[in-house]
């Protein structure tokens, strides 16, 4: 807040009505006028999945889909999106039912440290929902724009083909006793 007689070094910039649809509720904010998407979801509508990693574009960490589309909410402008439709990490589960690509990512080991797993899911579903039998190369181009520190991009990759085949083969589930959930198995014991 500033201060009687302070005076600000950045012009003020006005507050502005702002509203979307965010995973399905309907959302009405005040918000500055050159707000930044990411700082709105994060800040005012609490979608705290929407994560600020490198804040300028390179690491698709805050990824949202916007109107189904991907979309980089630090490179977005609030007000450029005004009432669309929004949706963060939080909204691709169908209430306690994981998404197909959130339960692959979880038995594939797609995530490790989890920061970057949000932008993942949402790009991946993104293409899912437009490619339900990508290749390798044509996921390999989706998410290239996202960037992982852990898992070396195999795991993200597998999770991803995994959830095309749930998807197209429509059932819907997966044998999670074939793969290894565990990116770091420990020890493990021999039968005598
Ligand atoms: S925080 Fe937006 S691309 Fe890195
Ligand atoms: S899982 Fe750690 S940065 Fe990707």
């Amino acid at each position: 807040m500033t201060k009687p007689g302070h005076i600000p070094m950045l012009p003020q910039a006005d507050k502005i009505g702002w509203s979307a649809s965010v995973n399905g509720k309907s959302v009405s904010k005040s918000v500055e006028s050159n707000a930044i998407l990411l700082d709105v979801l994060r800040d005012y509508v609490g979608t705290l999945g929407v994560k600020r990693g490198c804040d300028m574009g390179t690491c698709g960490c805050c990824a949202v889909l916007i109107n189904g589309e991907p979309r980089l909410s630090c490179l977005t402008l609030a007000q450029e999106v005004n009432d669309t439709d929004i949706t963060t990490v939080e909204g691709l589960a169908d209430g306690t039912h994981l998404a197909p690509i959130q339960e692959t990512f979880a038995i594939y080991g797609g995530s490790q440290c989890g920061f970057c797993t949000p932008g993942f899911l949402v790009v991946a579903e993104a293409l899912l929902r437009s490619n339900q039998n990508p290749t390798k190369d044509e996921i390999k181009t989706a998410i290239e724009g996202n960037l992982c520190r852990c898992t070396g991009y195999q795991p993200i990759v597998d999770s991803i083909l995994a959830a095309s085949e749930i998807l197209s083969s429509n059932e819907g589930t997966i044998d999670s006793t074939q793969h290894q959930s565990d990116p770091h198995p420990g020890f493990i014991e021999e039968d005598n």
